[in-house]
């Protein structure tokens, strides 16, 4: 089952505008400046679900290498969360959450 709690802590308080993002059908609250990786994470502790067997993948490397934390913007690309910068309005799909908030099976 998909633990809905975060993966990431923000543990040093920063400035910076704050606005709204969809993740999967809910907004959440982010900073200027925040990657989706940490936008997202922030509020669930997965990405995706993992292609290869059952199980949630949160990304890896952190650093545009490794292709573990692709997701899909409202428009329809597929972007890295992690070399991808947050912008007001922006949604998301990670498929983790389904829209109505409960965890994809
Ligand atoms: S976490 Fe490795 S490419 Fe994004």
């Amino acid at each position: 089952m998909f633990p809905d709690e975060p993966q990431f802590h923000r543990i040093v308080p920063r400035s910076g505008v704050r606005f709204a993002i969809t993740v999967d059908g809910r907004q959440v609250e982010v900073q200027a400046g925040d990657l989706l990786i940490s936008a997202i994470l922030l509020h669930q502790s997965a990405l995706r679900r993992f292609e290869f067997g059952d199980g949630y993948r949160a990304g890896f490397c952190l650093m545009a290498a490794c292709q573990d934390c692709w997701i899909k913007l409202g428009d329809g690309r597929r972007v890295r969360a992690c070399d991808t910068v947050a912008r007001p309005g922006m949604s998301v799909t990670t498929g983790v959450v389904a829209v109505n908030g409960s965890a994809n099976a």
